[in-house]
This record gives C-alpha cells, structure tokens and sequence, in this order.
C-alpha cells in the first residue's frame, strides 16, 4: 500500500511535462532542455558527493577568463552541463564562465542561448561547503540564423525565458522559473529523482539578515557604510542589530535570501571596480528567480535585469534580496552619493 504522502511525489520530469501542458503550443524543447540540465545536475551531485575520495578536489592548473584558478570540479561541472545540452539539439551555444568565448553546440539550429556558472563557489569546494551550478536561458534572435553569433548572446536580462540554480548543501536542491514562480526539487538520492518540495515561494518583503563580505569595508562607498552600520544599530521596530551571515557561494547566500530574506550585496572595490559577479551567468538568473518571488535586485541604481550587457563576461556590482532591504541600501547609497 502505497503511503499517500508517497502518492503525492511529483518528479522534475513530470513537473515540467504538466507545467508545458498549461501552453497548447510549447513544442516541449524548453522542457527538454531542463530536464538536460536537471540530468547533469544529477551527475554533478554526485561527483561533490563523494569529492574527498575521488581525484575531483583541487586545482587544474588553468586560469579562467577572469583570472582565477579553476577547480577540477569546475570543469567537470562545464562539461557536463554542455554534454547534457548538446544532446538534445535545441541549444545553438552556450556561454560559460569556464569557457574564454562562446561553445557553439552541433545544433546549428537550436533556438536556444544558454549562459552557465557551471561551479558557483569554487573556493569553498575543498572544505566541503556550499556550492552551486547556475543557469540562465535565452530564445536566440534572429530565430535559426545558421551564423550563430556572440551579439545574439547580448540579450538584457528581462529577455530570459528560464533560469535557475542548484545547490549541492546538506540536501541536493533544483530551483528554476520560467517568468511563473519559483518551483523547488530536492534530489532524493535513493531513486535519483528530484521531487517538488515547494512551488510560488514569496520571500519575506523585509529580513533580518545582511550577507556581505565586510573583508573590502575599506573600499565602500560612504553610503554603503553608513547602511552597514545602520544593519548593525540597536531598533527593535525594525528587527536591528540585523545578523551577518556570509557563505561565499553566491548560490547558498542567494538561497538563504530566498528562503529567509534579507539583502545579499556586492560591490565594486578597488579590487573589483566594476564588482566581482558576471551579469549573465551570475547576477541576471538570481535576480529572475528572487524577483519572482516578490524581491528586488539593483546594481546600485539600475535593475539588474534592464541592464544592456556589452560583454558576455561582464562585471557588474549587485544588492539583492528583500524589497524593503534593497530600497533602504539604495537611499543610503544616494543619500551619500
Ligand atoms: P565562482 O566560484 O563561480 O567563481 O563564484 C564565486 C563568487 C560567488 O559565488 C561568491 O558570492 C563570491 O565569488 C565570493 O567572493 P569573495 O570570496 O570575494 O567574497
Ligand atoms: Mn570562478
Ligand atoms: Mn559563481
Ligand atoms: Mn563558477
């Protein structure tokens, strides 16, 4: 006898087969593609799994286009993210942080641009904390053009038709958008299934929780400093001193902002003049996925998801998270502009 929470299961893959069903004419590749993805998600998983005991921890010995030592799982991640896409002839390129240009798939004529931080929080993958894989899909224009071109790539991110992210924590967890509400999966490792776990999250419209890494303090904008300080003042009608919590996975910080709201913030310092994180493949798919569920993602000024990117890897500072955090950072920023 089957237990009725047992009935209740509903997998990735029919998720998404009942979600197209609502749309009498979706040809189902977007489906497929996530279902490429929730593939790989799968495989990546895992890999971090049982990381300490296979040869996937440390370095590669290559840099990336942004400098940085990649992590053998950094890699594994990419290609298995790309192999997964590649298979199903619906995606034309992919832009990954890993890769200098644009990885052109076979699918000359897939209607789909697809960015990927294949490995989100590579620092933290030797000490068993935290990481992630972030997604975020395009439809190509001009449609079916056979020269498959890096400016089709340039699209702003109000433009996107699906993102999402994984997250390799305490739990394996899966949440996309597609423009209607969040869904949430868990991977039950036990049937290799990812299982709905929530859908339609609505983030609290203020937390209590700013995440930043106060290491740059010395390189803030006055205004951001003054609002620190504020997150650190004693006013109980606002919930403050508010808690400092720093992951350093984007992914693990975005989706505890998610879940228990707050602000995620990172600037631009001297070391990053234009901030650290990548508009397409970091910033743009978390800020779809924490606008969908009712919050608000700003570089300072501009919505994240208005900005037009000139490059495929370009920088761009964010504050993201609670509406009511996010407008209060932006007065102080102004404020003491
Ligand atoms: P990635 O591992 O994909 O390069 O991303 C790392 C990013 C992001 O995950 C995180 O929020 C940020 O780097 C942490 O940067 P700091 O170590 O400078 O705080
Ligand atoms: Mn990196
Ligand atoms: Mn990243
Ligand atoms: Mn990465």
């Amino acid at each position: 006898m089957v237990s009725t929470k047992e009935s209740r299961l509903v997998t990735l893959e029919e998720y998404i087969i009942q979600s197209q069903n609502r749309f009498p004419g979706a040809t189902g590749e977007l489906s497929q593609l996530l279902r490429d993805i929730g593939l790989a998600a799968k495989i990546i998983s895992r890999e971090v799994n049982k990381a300490g005991i296979t040869n996937i921890l440390g370095y590669d010995g290559s840099t990336n286009v942004h400098g940085e030592s990649v992590k053998k799982l950094d890699l594994f991640a990419d290609q298995q993210l790309i192999s997964a896409l590649d298979r199903s002839l619906i995606t034309c390129m992919v832009i990954s942080e890993e890769n200098d240009g644009v990885v052109k798939l076979g699918s000359k004529g897939g209607k789909y641009i697809v960015y990927l931080d294949p490995l989100d929080g590579s620092s933290n993958i030797d000490v068993n904390v935290s990481i992630g894989s972030i997604f975020s899909v395009y439809m190509r224009e001009p449609r079916f053009d056979p020269a498959v071109r890096e400016e089709d790539a340039l699209q702003a991110g109000v433009r996107q038709v699906a993102a999402g992210y994984v997250l390799y924590g305490s739990s394996t967890i899966l949440a996309y958008t597609t423009g209607l509400g969040v869904s949430i999966f868990t991977l039950d490792p036990s049937i290799g299934e990812f299982i709905l776990s929530d859908r339609g999250i609505k983030m609290p419209e203020h937390g209590a929780i700013y995440s930043i890494n106060e290491g740059s303090y010395n390189s803030w904008d006055e205004g951001l400093k003054k609002y620190i300080k504020y997150c650190q003042e004693e006013d109980s009608e606002t919930n403050r001193p508010y808690s400092a919590r720093y992951i350093g996975s984007m992914v693990a910080d975005i989706h505890r902002t998610l879940i228990k709201g707050g602000i995620f913030i990172y600037p631009h310092s001297k070391r990053y003049p234009k901030g650290k994180l990548r508009l397409m493949y970091e910033c743009n798919p978390l800020s779809f996925i924490i606008e969908q569920a009712g919050g608000m993602a700003t570089d300072g000024q501009t919505r994240i998801m208005e900005l037009q990117p000139k490059a495929i890897h370009e920088q761009t500072p964010i504050y993201i998270g609670s509406k009511k955090n996010v407008q209060t950072v932006m007065e102080f920023l102004e404020e003491h502009a």
